[in-house]
């Protein structure tokens, strides 16, 4: 199959093109797209076929449900079962990086939720994304743009790597803002559970609701069993060919550690702030190394990290709470539970 590569970089400017994209949804074909956490790989979430080409395009096992993108927080009455609760998490965090799993509608096909009888409803920021929802007309299904076990993509560059000549269209709309993916929850009557936390935090989730609690799989994949609340908690994930070790320790701690350790082919992740400390290669995260810039960069580094044939890479382990979860969950999936004390 032929992908065309379009850049967007005005959605006004660009109509054509988005009109263009939405037709191909509407007919069943793929199309990869920006939005504000991570690029996502789109396809109809009315169509069982469209869903089955989603998991064959990613290698993806097809019990692993998928993410139904909505342009309007509104149209999940359409497809699933909204209580008061949908409606103040989504007054307060939609359009935004929040997924919420209820129980779906005959409409959606079981194909598109893994076979589940909830669904798992976002409504994205990004304008292109939007722009792109509205065109098609229909709801967009969109797990990440990245083969399945592969880094999620945070530009176009990296679907491309790894979508080309398997979806119809990639739409280059730059860099993706967050770069983790949604908070995803699933809501029980009036009670929230994170099943993979982002940027809207379990402390945010509680300015709209009393009881939110976290998965134990979200800190401990070994806890997602075989039948886990999200099918994605069991698979492999985030990974890549180098190896990932997470430090456990001060800042100081963690140094010592690298410098004593890293050899010729290994890197540190480390803020442009602190990278005078360390001997050996850097991975840049950002200016100051916060939460923010850390999860911003984290997936373009780790595939930076494999094009630079790096066999090691050493990344602090970050704490459990508030954004940093985010990063916590990924970083240990990445590196397989290898945590060593410094
Ligand atoms: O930020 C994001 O959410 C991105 C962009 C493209 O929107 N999408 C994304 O999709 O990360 P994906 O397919 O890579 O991850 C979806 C996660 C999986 O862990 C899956 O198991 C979970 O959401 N999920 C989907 N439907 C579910 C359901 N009905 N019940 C429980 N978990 C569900
Ligand atoms: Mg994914």
């Amino acid at each position: 199959m032929r992908t065309e590569y379009v850049i967007i970089s005005d959605c006004e400017k660009s109509k054509d093109i988005l009109e263009k994209a939405g037709e191909l949804i509407r007919c069943g074909e793929l199309v990869a797209f920006p939005t504000e956490t991570v690029y996502g790989l789109g396809a109809s979430a009315l169509s069982s076929t469209a869903a089955e080409r989603i998991y064959t395009a990613k290698g993806r096992p097809s019990d692993n449900p998928l993410i139904v993108h909505i342009a309007m927080a509104s149209h999940a009455e359409k497809y699933a079962h909204t209580t008061p609760l949908y409606y103040r998490i989504a007054e307060r965090f939609m359009p935004g990086p929040i997924t919420v799993v209820m129980p779906k509608k005959d409409i959606i096909p079981s194909e598109v939720t893994g076979g589940l009888d909830t669904v798992a409803l976002r409504c994205p920021e990004n304008p292109i994304a939007r722009k792109l929802i509205e065109c098609a007309g229909i709801p967009i299904a969109a797990p990440s743009a990245n083969r399945s076990g592969c880094p999620s993509p945070t530009s176009a560059s990296h679907v491309k790597c790894d979508l080309d000549g398997r979806c119809s269209m990639i739409i280059d709309g730059g860099e993706c803002d967050i770069g983790v993916e949604s908070t995803v929850v699933a809501i029980i009557g009036e009670s929230c559970k994170i099943l993979r936390p982002g940027a809207v935090t379990a402390e945010m989730l509680r300015t709209v609701c009393t009881d939110v609690s976290v998965d134990k799989a979200v800190v401990n994949p070994a806890l997602a069993g075989n039948h886990p609340s999200s099918p994605g908690m069991k698979y492999k994930h985030y990974s890549p060919e180098a190896e990932v070790i997470l430090v456990d320790g001060t800042a100081e701690e963690f140094v010592r550690y690298v410098n004593q350790n890293a050899g010729e082919n290994d890197a540190v992740f480390s803020s442009e702030k602190n990278k005078a400390s360390f001997k050996c290669k850097l991975l840049i995260t950002g200016k100051d190394g916060t939460a923010a810039e850390e999860n911003h960069s984290l997936y373009s580094l780790l595939r930076q990290a494999d094009a630079e044939k790096i066999a090691c890479v050493y990344i602090k382990k970050p704490p459990k709470t508030g954004e940093y979860l985010a990063l916590y969950n990924r970083l240990i999936r990445a590196a397989a539970g290898r945590i060593v004390k410094a």
